[in-house]
């Protein structure tokens, strides 16, 4: 099934021809450009097809078997599939798929287990904390009172003496562990250990890792979280959503501070096309894909860090780089505009050190797009180019366009 023939042919197209162009264009957008946002990926034409079904009119405040509103039969085996799928593919004893997005799910957490007031221990902001880790601009800054750990100014790996001890000064009633930005693996047994130590409860925020855990291709946090957030896009190729997992003594709370405390009506279609994204990662062909999601960015971090850029940890375990560009004479703001007009899109990020910006980039889309190992290392050159001055802009965006027209996201 292709996108593009049913948005052409579809029923929007001859009714609201405005609109129809809109989606046009991005789909347009989308396919002649190289997708390097790390926190951005290509659904299915089956995950939109959910996404797109009469399961959006349904309303379904509540849980399967206890609804508030008659008519939930259907649904409700939806959500139970999705439900048992992701216990299934993370090895959880309970999962709550109803999670509007990952910042909800991360609100459902501490609803679950904080009050106000309560301290959090979390990765700082400037160090690839997310919004919901103690930004004051977010809920989580104003309720509550986060203490910020960092990353080593060198190594830009986790400090972990300066969790342990945070934790043991601050005696925090929950640590989160998670990052928009992290390359690395996190070491949950550590993040554990820790919690034991202080008597807190561990969050893990696994937003990003969480489509490698799937594909077997990270460690898995479930086994020592007492909740695990996670977003259901990403690496995991999901529609835009959240979930929560956790152990079978929490499961009612998690399930109350969803429903009815920081949300109303469940999104069915987007719960169905969670249930189909769980399907298509539970396959052999995702955890290949999960690891060739890794191998790709490996490889782009490494000719990128032979081009000269300072790659943040000297690397990566995972879909997710950050880097430096000042190497190359050029600071990271304009860095993301000269890219972006070679038709490279990606994000600026924190570094660990200084004020300056780096880039934070991911190999999820290409991925998806069946881009290997050549075309990320010819990328990470052409990217290098583009930040001397080596290779003009146009000559980029060409090749860009045509290397993006290889590998089409939705075959025609
Ligand atoms: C670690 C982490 N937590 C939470 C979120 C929030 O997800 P959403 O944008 O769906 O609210 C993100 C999104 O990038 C994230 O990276």
């Amino acid at each position: 099934m292709s996108v593009t023939p049913t948005l052409e042919t579809d029923v929007l197209r001859r009714q609201d021809p405005e609109l129809a162009e809109i989606l046009l264009a991005e789909l347009d957008r989308q396919s002649t450009t190289l997708q390097l946002i790390a926190a951005e990926n290509f659904t299915s034409p089956a995950v939109l097809a959910a996404l797109g079904s009469p399961l959006a009119n349904k309303y379904a405040e509540g849980y399967s078997g206890a609804r508030y509103h008659g008519g939930c039969e259907i649904v409700d085996v939806a959500e139970q599939v999705a439900v048992e799928r992701a216990r299934a593919l993370f090895g959880a004893a309970h999962a709550n798929v109803q999670s509007h997005s990952g910042s909800s799910a991360v609100l459902a957490a501490y609803a679950a287990l904080l009050r106000p007031g309560d301290t959090v221990l979390a990765l700082g902001l400037p160090y690839g904390g997310h919004l919901t880790h103690g930004s004051p601009a977010n809920f989580s800054g104003r309720w509550f009172d986060f203490v910020g750990y960092g990353v080593d100014a060198e190594t830009g790996l986790i400090d972990h003496d300066q969790v342990r001890t945070l934790a043991h000064t601050h005696r925090p009633k929950a640590i989160v562990c998670g990052s928009i930005a992290y390359p690395r693996h996190i070491d949950y047994a550590f993040f554990r250990e820790v919690a034991d130590e202080v008597g807190a409860y561990l969050i893990a925020d696994a937003a990003h890792p969480i489509g490698l855990v799937a594909g077997g291709a990270a460690p898995n946090p479930v086994p020592y979280a007492d909740i695990v957030c996670a977003t259901t896009h990403k690496v995991l190729r999901g529609p835009r959503g959240g979930m929560l997992l956790c152990g079978a003594e929490l499961a009612e709370r998690v399930d109350r501070a969803v429903f009815p405390f920081t949300q109303g009506g469940a999104q069915m279609n987007a719960i169905a096309a969670k249930a189909v994204a769980f399907g298509e990662a539970a396959t052999p062909a995702f955890t290949a894909y999960a690891h060739q999601v890794v191998a790709n960015a490996r490889v782009l971090a490494s000719e990128l860090a032979a081009e000269g850029l300072a790659v943040t940890t000297g690397g990566t375990d995972t879909h997710l780089i950050t880097v430096d560009p000042a190497p190359l004479g050029v600071e990271g703001r304009a860095a993301r505009g000269r890219l972006a007009a070679a038709g490279m899109v990606l994000d600026c990020c924190a570094l660990p050190y200084g004020d300056a910006r780096g880039l934070r980039l991911g190999t999820a889309a290409l991925t998806t797009q069946g881009m290997g190992e050549p075309e990320l290392a010819r990328i990470g050159v052409l990217m290098a180019g583009v930040l001397r001055g080596d290779i003009d802009t146009a000559g980029a965006r060409d090749e860009v366009r045509e290397l993006a027209g290889r590998f089409p996201p939705y075959p025609r």
